[in-house]
């Protein structure tokens, strides 16, 4: 076995924190059912503690230890999905206790595509079925992580920090956190969007999804208005707006940074602060928490994006950017 890999299991057999590359976001795992462990990770973001989180499981094979009832649905899903961004909720089993599922009787799943992490799941599970539990590597309502230089400099490594291991495992591919699909309900609901579609669920289970959450729905954080916010305000501006809103602060002397498409970026780089040009929308999804980390770091007073069409495909990454640009207070 890899020596990393090897380090990383004796910690977090030991109850200790590693962050671990995925192929959404960076997360911050412990071993999900040991109690110890798991308070560590609310700890270290400051999270509330009644906020659930995601057991990340080796294979499907997992699915029956973690959960009482396994749908037709989650089969077909995992088949077609796993391993890659798909969270599937289920009732859960005795194993998911109350101290990773915030109380509540479901669990949420997820085997990640990372190489690094898949091995490192494994090693852990070694024929037991062991999860860990991993919530994005940030701090409680800060921009997610997709590079383990983010991790490194919001939660730091001990005796500073608050994580025994960071593994850098590069960027991470797909760049916003995984969907997550209720399948505790009928129809099942897309309670948070990503990079595995409402339609590209739909087709493989054959019905259509609902999207978004309502009073029933179990609670998930990543659905409070302001979320994955940075320091700076953050507005969103149509294309056509752009150049007025640009003179309206250049009136009142203040800077601006940018996130906009192709040419209408190029345009506009030279007047901003800093500027991010994407050319479609995944090259913004891919990209799109790094550039704010690093806007965050610029002078300028208020970061404008410009975002693409809604379309399934830009669902995800369109989410992320309503809740960077709500108000923080909620
Ligand atoms: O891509 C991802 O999902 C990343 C990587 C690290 O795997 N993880 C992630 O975790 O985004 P976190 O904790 O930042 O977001 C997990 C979301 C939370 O909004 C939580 O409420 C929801 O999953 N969740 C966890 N258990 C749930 C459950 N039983 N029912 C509904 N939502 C649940
Ligand atoms: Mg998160």
């Amino acid at each position: 076995m890899d020596k990393t890999i090897q380090e990383a299991v004796k910690i977090l057999e030991n109850g200790g924190l590693v962050a671990i590359p995925t192929e959404t976001v960076y997360g911050l795992a412990a071993d999900a059912e040991n109690p110890e462990a798991v308070a560590k990770i609310y700890a270290a973001k400051k999270r509330p503690t009644n906020h659930p989180l995601i057991v990340h499981v080796a294979d499907a094979l997992c699915l029956t230890d973690w959960a009482r009832e396994v749908p037709e649905s989650a089969i077909k899903l995992t088949n077609a999905f796993w391993p890659g961004p798909l969270t599937i909720v289920l009732k859960r089993s005795k194993r998911a206790k109350d101290f990773v599922t915030g109380g509540q009787d479901t669990v949420a799943l997820r085997c990640p595509a990372h190489p690094i992490t898949h091995e490192l799941l494994k090693a852990f599970d070694n024929g037991r079925s062991r999860g860990l539990a991993a919530p994005s590597a940030n701090s409680f309502g800060k921009i997610s992580p997709s590079l383990a230089q983010h991790v490194k400099e919001d939660l730091g490594l001990k005796p500073e920090g608050s994580v025994d291991m960071i593994i850098d495992g590069g960027p991470c591919d797909v760049g916003i956190e995984s969907s997550i699909l209720d399948l505790t309900c009928n129809p099942p609901r897309l309670l948070r969007e990503g990079a595995v579609t409402g339609d590209m669920i739909s087709q493989v289970i054959g019905e259509p999804v609902l999207h978004g959450i309502n009073n029933l729905s179990p609670r998930v954080p990543g659905t409070l208005k302001s979320h994955y916010a940075p320091n700076h305000p953050l507005e969103l501006v149509k294309a056509e707006d752009l150049a007025g809103k640009a003179q309206f602060l250049a009136r009142h002397f203040k800077s601006f940074a940018l996130i906009a498409p192709g040419k209408l970026g190029r345009r506009f780089s030279p007047i901003s602060e800093k500027a991010f040009v994407y050319e479609d929308t995944n090259d913004l999804q891919v990209n799109l928490y790094d550039w704010l980390h690093q806007l965050d770091k610029t002078g300028a007073e208020v970061i404008l994006v410009v975002p693409p069409e809604y379309s399934d495909k830009s669902a995800g990454v369109l989410d992320r950017l309503a809740r960077a640009a709500a108000p923080k207070k909620l």
